[in-house]
């Protein structure tokens, strides 16, 4: 695996294509200085994910996982005046560094980060009837992924798009012997897709900055 070349690759789409700005780059400067592992989308993924936003038209996100709020900031700037997005967090002190560089990049209104385990802020979310959600993304404690898409599929619209990543996993994703169970939850949602009729979904393999992985891409169906 040339880790090297894919970076190389990344750069220069990110200086040609993807442009990052200063309330970008400080998002990510933040976090690090706060200590936080350098784990968000890589910019080319990012525009994909603001590509994706508009694609679908979307006004309101649900997004699981923060970190620093760079994805966050992102798919915000992508939406309309009107927009939403709710992104769950369980690290407080990640929440914080994430609400300063949301406010900071100028989408404070637009974006509301909430403080715990995702599944333990889902049932506040549906006792406000916060949904439905145009698109959800999908990039928490990947244990769980399949109950955070199994949650989503009730709550997104139809012509809605559930975006999870890290499905990939360096291509354990193949190796049904797999013992690690963040795998084990990639294949088991895999598994459920193939007779899920509510969805019409596929997976990108992706290579870049972050090495080997990739990311599942379902369109909710008319009901
Ligand atoms: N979407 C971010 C990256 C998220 S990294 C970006 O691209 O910028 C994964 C995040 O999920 C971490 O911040 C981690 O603290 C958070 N997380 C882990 N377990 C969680 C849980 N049970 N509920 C909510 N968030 C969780
Ligand atoms: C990890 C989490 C991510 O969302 C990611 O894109 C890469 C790595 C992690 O928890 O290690
Ligand atoms: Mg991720």
């Amino acid at each position: 695996m040339d880790e090297k070349l894919f970076a190389a690759v990344d750069a220069f789409v990110s200086e040609t294509i993807v442009t990052e700005d200063d309330a970008l780059r400080g998002a990510v400067a933040a976090a690090e200085d706060a200590g936080l592992p350098a784990i968000q989308v890589s910019p080319p993924q990012g525009k994909l994910l603001q590509l994706l936003v508009r694609l679908v038209g979307a006004r309101r996100i649900l997004e699981f996982g923060t970190l620093g709020g760079y994805s966050a900031i992102l798919m915000a700037r992508a939406l309309p005046e009107d927009g939403r997005l709710i992104s769950l967090e369980a690290n407080p002190d990640y929440a914080e560094v994430a609400r300063k560089s949301i406010e900071a990049a100028g989408v404070g209104e637009k974006v509301e980060v909430r403080v715990g385990p995702a599944l333990e802020t889902l049932p506040a979310l549906e006792e406000e009837s916060a949904g439905p959600f145009d698109l959800v993304f999908i990039d928490a404690d990947k244990v769980n992924t399949p109950n955070y898409f199994a949650w989503a599929l009730d709550r997104t619209r139809p012509g809605g798009l559930i975006v999870a990543d890290n499905v990939v996993r360096d291509g354990t994703l193949a190796d049904g012997d797999d013992a690690d169970e963040a795998t084990r939850a990639q294949r088991r949602l895999h598994e459920m897709l193939g007779d899920e009729r509510r969805v019409d979904a596929t997976t990108i393999q992706t290579v870049g900055v972050k090495g080997y992985d990739g990311f599942l891409l379902a369109l909710v169906e008319p009901a």
